[in-house]
């Protein structure tokens, strides 16, 4: 599995913000769509593309446009919904699944309550959108989702990530084509799995507290 940090002044910059435990709902939701575009840009960097013949004013010209099959993109429901609109702004010819799960907050194994994915998607170049990366058990379980239904290629988009998640999604996809990609790698995890020193419940932040 290979792990992208991006690195960049104003995704650092953008993550203090949403840290900060006074932002309030409409700033950190416009805050995740922005990290998002920044942190597209990163992830996409292997996106398909082909050759395309086009016409200037001027000349003729060989271009490139995203290959068919379109890449999937799936956001993690709640928090990934939050991450949606950044991506479809940079891909928008990206078709998009949707995969609901909640962590357990006792035993720490995510539950798996809603899934709207294509059946098949063998040469299909899969997104994962999803801003914490705690234990990485919901990470992993949505990565072997994708696999099961034919995937070869995915790339996980987190906002922040431990180094006990990135083990744990590694141990998960072995020697799979995995890319991850982080805004930034937190310390670890408090007693509750909480991303230290992380931002919180990224699904409370955006949209309120519904348990
Ligand atoms: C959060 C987060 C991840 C998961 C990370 O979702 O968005 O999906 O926890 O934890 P893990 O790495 O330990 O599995 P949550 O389960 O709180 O659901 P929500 O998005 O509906 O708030
Ligand atoms: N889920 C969150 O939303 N935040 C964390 O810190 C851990 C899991």
């Amino acid at each position: 599995m290979r792990v992208v940090i991006a690195d960049h002044p104003l995704i650092t910059h953008k993550l203090t913000v949403l840290r900060d435990k006074h932002t309030p709902p409409p700033t950190f939701r416009q805050l995740v769509h922005e990290l998002m575009t920044l942190l597209a840009y990163e992830a996409t960097r292997e996106v398909h593309v082909e050759s395309v013949q086009i016409e200037t004013p001027v000349a003729s010209t060989t271009g490139v446009r995203i290959s068919q099959p379109a890449p999937l993109i799936v956001p993690i429901l709640r928090a990934g919904l939050g991450m949606l609109d950044g991506m479809v702004t940079l891909v928008p010819t990206a078709e998009v699944g949707f995969l609901g799960m909640k962590r357990n907050e006792q035993t720490l194994e995510p539950e798996t309550y809603a899934e709207r994915l294509p059946d098949e998607l063998h040469g299909r170049q899969c997104f994962v959108l999803d801003p914490m990366l705690a234990t990485g058990g919901s990470l992993a379980a949505a990565i072997e989702f994708l696999f099961e239904r034919g995937a070869e290629e995915v790339t996980a988009i987190c906002i922040l990530g431990t180094p006990e998640g990135i083990a744990a999604v590694r141990d998960g996809v072995g020697d799979r084509d995995v890319t991850l990609v982080l805004g930034a790698l937190d310390d670890g995890l408090d007693e509750h799995a909480y991303i230290v020193p992380g931002l919180g419940d990224a699904g409370d932040r955006l949209y309120g507290t519904v348990d």
